[in-house]
């Protein structure tokens, strides 16, 4: 696959001036970024060990330690330099990263032998960070070691009953320290704090929005290919619809989009791309309608790798097909996101290690195309609302996680388009019902699957022996981890005698009430 050349940001943009989050190797230090960003000033995770020379060519407005597993005075816990609280740069420092500063700063960090885990009350003193907030807080806590000396010069500025030093600030060196975590949810008043902070400490202005990522990535896009063509394949998902009207956006008819429909997707979705960027956008597309090539590929096909691999080839040789008769193209466009790419964490190793079988539907790597990745610098939140401020029909951004090979996996056992069509008309039935019931942005994947076996009902006077049909409904947060949905047993059973209802080849409905792990999300 090409190299990606790193553009130089275009003067005046967000990025020119980031906040920085080191990451000292806690789970939230990526939300951070994404809660600086909800507050419209631009954020960027890099590794602990940034040096302050590095920090200084970055230009930030303000610097945020993230927490931490580890005690700050335990061998081989992530250290900063010290160097970098000497720059002037407003510097928040959060659980492990406040314990970081006090440790370095002249204070003290101890066990004291009393833990806080989850929602710990304190109280706050009129000061910068808590200026127009309540005295009386709440504050997601988790930690066993507490700072118990601040920083020399710094100001305790809250405590709780058992961590008299809850935060603290030194307004003159522009260094401010809090236990609680501010960027989870359970801290009511964390994203205020973090304004506070942003606004008010770091003069931070509110400029990354929808609106500036699109003028600035066409920008971009512009220097980039110049009066070449561009090529894009679509998949129905949010991130290549969006990358590739950002390039449309920017060249044109000069793009053109590839949309290899395997026949796998759910009812509706392959005419809904039609219709999205031929019909109402007008972007040059290719539609082609390859089922009868996978399924041909597929049949006696029973092994979910096997499944994988053949989806994956055949995709591969479609593509290239096209894109051959389409004549000499320079650039690709690639859906990259920004959590795909960081580079953090205790070892400044890349993050994001996809498993290797979630790449189906993915191109070669030995592929002759320079890539455009115009959603590189974004999360997936902030995909949608470019792709909403883009005009992309609301099911399209909305779209929940669907799976590169599509409803194979969800069939067990091998692919027919008989064993097809049932799935999803039964697939059809749940997404109508879940959407009509107003759940379905709060399900991380809410999907039918269709085992390979049958079971006797009755219906009428009949004896049927037919095929049942599994509801598999999870909330997660990355899908690295998953909780099956409680569902509403009203909604369940409209589910149910909707689908045995319309479809003859159904008689049962069951559920699945398995998290991951250990189970996993998908059947296959
Ligand atoms: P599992 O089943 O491993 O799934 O818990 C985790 C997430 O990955 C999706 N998934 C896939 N995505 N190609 C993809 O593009 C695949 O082969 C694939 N298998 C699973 C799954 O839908 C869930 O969101």
């Amino acid at each position: 696959m090409g190299e990606v050349v790193p553009l130089p940001v275009p003067e005046k943009a967000p990025e020119e001036r980031p906040v920085l989050v080191l990451d000292c190797g806690g789970q939230y230090s990526q939300l951070i970024a994404r809660r600086v960003r909800e507050c419209r000033v631009y954020s960027e995770l890099v590794p602990h060990r940034i040096s302050p020379q590095e920090i200084q060519a970055r230009n930030p407005l303000a610097l945020v330690l993230s927490g931490g597993p580890a005690s700050v005075y335990a061998e081989g816990a992530p250290k900063v330099d010290p160097g970098i609280f000497e720059l002037g740069i407003p510097t928040l420092g959060i659980c492990y990263g406040m314990q970081l500063m006090a440790q370095d700063l002249g204070g003290r960090v101890e066990r004291t032998g009393v833990s806080e885990f989850g929602k710990t009350e304190f109280t706050a003193e009129d000061s910068e960070l808590f200026v127009n907030l309540p005295p009386e807080q709440i504050g997601w806590m988790s930690h066993r070691d507490s700072v118990t000396a601040p920083p020399e010069g710094a100001r305790v500025v809250a405590s709780s009953q058992s961590t008299p030093i809850a935060a603290f600030e030194d307004s003159e060196r522009r260094l401010y320290g809090v236990q609680f975590h501010p960027e989870v949810v359970h801290t009511p008043y964390g994203n205020e704090l973090l304004k506070n902070f942003l606004y008010s400490v770091a003069d931070a202005p509110a400029t990354w929005t929808a609106a500036a990522v699109i003028e600035e990535q066409v920008e971009r896009i512009r220097a980039q290919v110049g009066s070449e063509r561009v090529l894009c394949a679509l998949s129905g998902g949010v991130d290549s619809a969006v990358a590739a009207l950002l390039v449309y956006k920017a060249v044109g008819d000069r793009l053109t989009c590839v949309f290899a429909d395997h026949g796998l997707l759910r009812k509706d979705e392959a005419a809904q791309v039609v219709e999205t960027f031929s019909n109402h956008f007008h972007v040059p597309l290719v539609h082609v309608d390859a089922e009868e090539r996978f399924l041909g590929k597929l049949a006696g096909v029973t092994d979910p790798e096997e499944k994988r691999r053949a989806i994956g080839e055949e995709f591969i040789r479609v593509f290239e097909q096209e894109s051959e008769r389409l004549g000499q193209i320079r650039y690709l466009v690639q859906g990259t996101l920004y959590s795909d790419v960081i580079e953090s964490g205790g070892d400044g190793s890349v993050a994001a290690t996809i498993k290797s079988h979630h790449n189906v539907g993915g191109l070669p790597e030995d592929i002759d195309f320079e890539l455009v990745e115009p959603l590189r610098l974004l999360f997936k939140d902030e995909v949608r609302r470019v792709g909403e401020e883009l005009g992309l029909p609301e099911r399209m951004v909305w779209r929940q996680p669907f799976p590169g090979p599509g409803l194979a996996i969800r069939i067990i056992g091998a692919v027919t388009r008989e064993r097809l069509e049932i799935l999803r008309e039964a697939d059809a039935v749940l997404q109508d019902e879940v959407r009509r019931a107003g759940l379905y942005r709060d399900l991380w994947q809410s999907f039918a699957v269709l085992p390979a076996i049958r079971s006797v009902g009755v219906q009428g006077d009949e004896r049927t022996y037919a095929y049942p049909i599994v509801i598999r409904a999870v909330t997660s947060e990355d899908a690295m981890t998953a909780d099956w949905a409680r569902l509403p047993y009203d909604l369940l059973e409209t589910i149910s005698s909707r689908i045995i209802n319309e479809i003859p080849a159904v008689n049962r409905v069951a559920l699945d009430i398995s998290s991951k792990p250990p189970s996993t999300i998908e059947w296959e």
